[in-house]
């Protein structure tokens, strides 16, 4: 990691322990794994599959989920453009920190914006980073509504008075449709740690 900060008394502090000593400890590589998508797409429900997974495997893995962070640390934040740029901006910060640290990272946030999605790659780093896409329909998340939220008529509501922003190039997409949370968990697992040797 490097400092972006543009104050000249701002000075990056190294330290004794380097990314590759925690990997070695925890025998993997840290990573974000970027759920994005519709409220009601299942972005939190197949996180929470993926992390079961993970876990079991025995891998250290994480889950920053949208509505828990906003809870606290995103706790003065709203639904305007502006305040979810700063969400993302700042749950950009938190996932590259905790890549770095060598976790496995699952976040789940609607994202809306590619801009913020591209801030987020850039600060994982490029190869650190996994865009998935849960491409469920707007009429679909409306009808499931598992929080009561479609029905409440809420305004600057992603997908009918705010905007979403589909992602053009996603490593992964998922189809939740057909797929229950399990084999969308699963697709995501078999494409990566297929790949991954470590
Ligand atoms: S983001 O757009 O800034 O990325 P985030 O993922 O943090 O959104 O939070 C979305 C969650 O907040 C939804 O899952 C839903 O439970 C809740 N929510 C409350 N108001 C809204 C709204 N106006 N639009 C979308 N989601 C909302």
């Amino acid at each position: 990691m490097a400092s972006d900060n543009k104050n000249e008394n701002i000075i990056w502090h190294d330290g004794k322990v380097s990314y590759e000593d925690r990997c070695q400890v925890l025998n993997q590589k840290g990573i974000v794994v970027w759920f994005t998508g519709l409220s009601g797409s299942g972005k939190s429900t197949v996180a929470v599959e993926l992390e079961h997974i993970l876990n079991e495997a025995g891998r250290a893995v994480y889950r920053l989920d949208g509505d828990n962070i906003r809870c606290g640390i995103n706790s003065d934040l709203g639904f305007s453009d502006e305040d979810r740029n700063e969400n993302i901006r700042r749950i950009s910060e938190i996932a590259a920190l905790f890549q770095d640290a060598g976790v496995i990272t699952l976040v789940s946030f609607i994202s809306p914006f590619r801009a913020m999605r591209q801030f987020a790659r850039e600060r994982a780093g490029e190869g650190n980073f996994i865009e998935v896409y849960v491409n469920t329909d707007f009429e679909t998340c409306r009808q499931r509504d598992p929080k009561g939220l479609y029905k409440k008529q809420i305004q600057q509501f992603t997908g009918k008075d705010s905007v979403y922003e589909e992602p053009l190039n996603p490593e992964i997409i998922l189809d939740t449709v057909d797929h229950t949370p399990y084999e969308c968990a699963m697709q995501i697992y078999e494409r990566i740690w297929g790949e991954r040797h470590e």
